[in-house]
């Protein structure tokens, strides 16, 4: 394990932590990275999976919600419940049930989420969206320091050069996953699904958690977690919301139409297809 500066294809530097021949975020602290296969599970937790950029604040938000039964206006961040960033303590010390959340394959997590088929939110969204937005992030994010050009940055993270890998990669590990623990609990929702009606898929995650929580509540609730009205709520209260500002920078789905250059989507249209050979997922890129 080492602190590494990771080239762009332009030259311009990316530093990271490396562990086990994968990129991961530059934390100051990275025993929890290390030691995220240890962390003592119990059988109520419940997880929220996917890759970086997936929405992954946002479904954590509506879900802590849901589990409360009430609308929260606090300074609470998803980071106090992220295994690979809160340090292990603080996590043995959450009140059951505890919402964690992580960006790891499941593979890499600890063996007793499967054994105790511990409940997972598994999030998706296409990966030309995840590319945008994880580079304006890059950019915003003290702990990098990037300043690179998004034509030195698409292909190299498609190919899984920076933080957390390649999507494919991912994706992949966690379909595998599923398949071969069926008995596993999994919600999977999409993030382009959640765009294009919340409501639906807040139900599906009430009826996952069991909260039962009612159509009044899960319409206020999607009111109350929009993008605008999270963004706002967020500025507001939380005190990492300054140091975080790219956490909530558009919330839409095609945004990448804006990004990639005609050259650029034809490559990555060809390596898609490549990579994905095989599986069945749907992903959209684009609600029309
Ligand atoms: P964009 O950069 O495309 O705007 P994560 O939480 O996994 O890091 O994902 C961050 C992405 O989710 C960002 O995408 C962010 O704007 C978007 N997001 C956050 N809250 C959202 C919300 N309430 N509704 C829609 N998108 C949201």
């Amino acid at each position: 394990m080492s602190r590494v500066k990771v080239l762009d294809a332009g030259g311009d530097a990316l530093p990271m932590f490396q562990h086990q021949g994968q990129n991961y975020p530059n934390y100051a602290q990275t025993d929890s990275i290390v030691n995220i296969h240890k962390v003592p599970i119990r059988d109520d937790d419940i997880f929220i999976c996917g890759f970086p950029k997936s929405g992954t604040h946002w479904v954590w938000e509506v879900s802590r919600m849901l589990l409360a039964g009430h609308q929260l206006d606090d300074a609470v961040e998803k980071g106090v419940g992220m295994m690979e960033y809160a340090p292990h303590d603080a996590i043995q010390a959450m009140s059951s049930p505890r919402l964690l959340n992580t960006h790891f394959k499941l593979s890499l997590l600890p063996p007793d989420i499967v054994k105790k088929r511990c409940k997972i939110v598994y999030l998706l969204r296409n990966p030309k969206d995840v590319a945008v937005s994880y580079y304006n992030f890059m950019l915003k994010l003290p702990y990098y320091t990037y300043r690179g050009k998004w034509e030195n940055f698409m292909k190299y993270h498609v190919l899984g050069k920076f933080s957390y890998g390649s999507w494919f990669d991912f994706v992949l590990d966690w379909e595998e996953e599923k398949l071969k623990h069926p008995e596993l609990p999994v919600l999977t929702l999409h993030y382009e699904d959640m765009k294009e009606n919340n409501l639906r898929e807040l139900r599906k995650l009430d009826r996952f958690l069991g909260t039962d929580r009612g159509e009044g509540f899960l319409s206020a609730l999607c009111e109350h977690t929009s993008f605008t009205g999270m963004n706002q709520r967020k500025a507001r209260t939380s005190s990492d919301h300054g140091a975080f500002p790219g956490l909530y920078r558009k919330g839409i789905v095609g945004d990448w139409k804006y990004w990639f250059s005609p050259e650029q989507n034809e490559w990555f249209d060809t390596y898609y297809r490549e990579r994905m050979e095989g599986s069945d997922l749907n992903i959209r890129f684009s609600l029309s």
